[in-house]
């Protein structure tokens, strides 16, 4: 089943996802991330970033890759998912930036299908990722695969939708005609092929979408909902986020009864 934890708040959230985070580094030589961008993780990143700052965790032994990027942005924009991860990830831990991949965008865009290709090679000459942080669209996309997308897709490019382009106007001066039209994205195929995904969720925006991916049907129109296919999935939420869910209670008591050994 997919693992539903319902937290009291995102840095509750984010303290649990840490601790598995740490847990990983103590086990791998090393260790592989996936990284997500947009406000889900972001409390992830500052739990992670006070860890390190105490000396408790070190990702020094760290690889990461990103999910997505947008195109047709400088490689310095401040919005660009190389930026994002940089300023909240990168510098405020030991994680080595030259360690941290994402989507090469920055080629000739007869060269994008090429180095999507390179970027799914990158990724396996590293092992897999060993765990990877998702959030979701209001729409249900992971990465940026938008409904619609193909459940074995993998890393490429992409078309946002209106929808997308409007949530993520917050991060261009509130400007929906600033947000480039085109992405590459690690594909659901992609996405599906790490070892542990951990889907985080905050407030009542989220409700409707964690409904439908944790307990509607797997279907491309909810790309979401393919992580149903993962054998080790951990949806994590507060609970406004969970206020849609049929089953919170039984998610509510499976954790309590849960041995503390097992972690996430
Ligand atoms: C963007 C990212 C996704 C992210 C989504 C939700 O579209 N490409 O990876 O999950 O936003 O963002 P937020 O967490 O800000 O709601």
């Amino acid at each position: 089943m997919t693992e539903v934890v319902i937290v009291d708040d995102p840095t509750a959230g984010a303290e649990l996802v840490a601790g598995a985070v740490a847990a990983l580094v103590a086990s791998r030589p090393a260790p592989v991330l996936g990284l997500a961008t947009g406000g889900s993780p972001r409390p992830v990143y500052d739990r992670l970033a006070g860890l390190c700052s105490t000396g408790e965790l070190s990702l020094a032994r760290c690889q990461a890759f990103l999910l997505d990027e947008y195109v047709g942005l400088s490689r310095s924009h401040p919005a660009s998912y190389r930026q994002v991860i940089e300023r909240e990830v990168v510098v405020r831990t030991d994680l080595p930036a030259e360690r941290v991949l994402g989507p090469d965008v920055w080629v000739a865009e007869s060269d994008l299908p090429a180095a999507c290709r390179r970027y799914e090679e990158r990724i396996c000459e590293a092992g897999g990722v060993d765990l990877q942080l998702l959030g979701v669209g209001t729409d249900g996309h992971i990465g940026f695969n938008e409904p619609g997308s193909s459940l074995g897709s993998r890393t490429r490019l992409k078309t946002l939708t209106a929808r997308t382009r409007a949530d993520n106007a917050r991060f261009f001066d509130g400007d929906a005609g600033a947000v480039p039209l085109h992405v590459v994205t690690q594909g659901i195929g992609t996405i599906l092929e790490a070892r542990h995904l951990v889907l985080l969720a905050w407030g009542e925006a989220k409700a409707d979408v964690i409904g439908r991916l944790v307990e509607g049907p797997v279907t491309a129109s909810v790309p979401a909902s393919a992580v149903q296919l993962h054998p080790h999935v951990t949806v994590v939420v507060d609970s406004p986020a969970a206020s849609k869910l049929q089953r919170a209670e039984y998610y509510r008591e499976t954790w309590a009864a849960k041995p503390d050994w097992q972690g996430i």
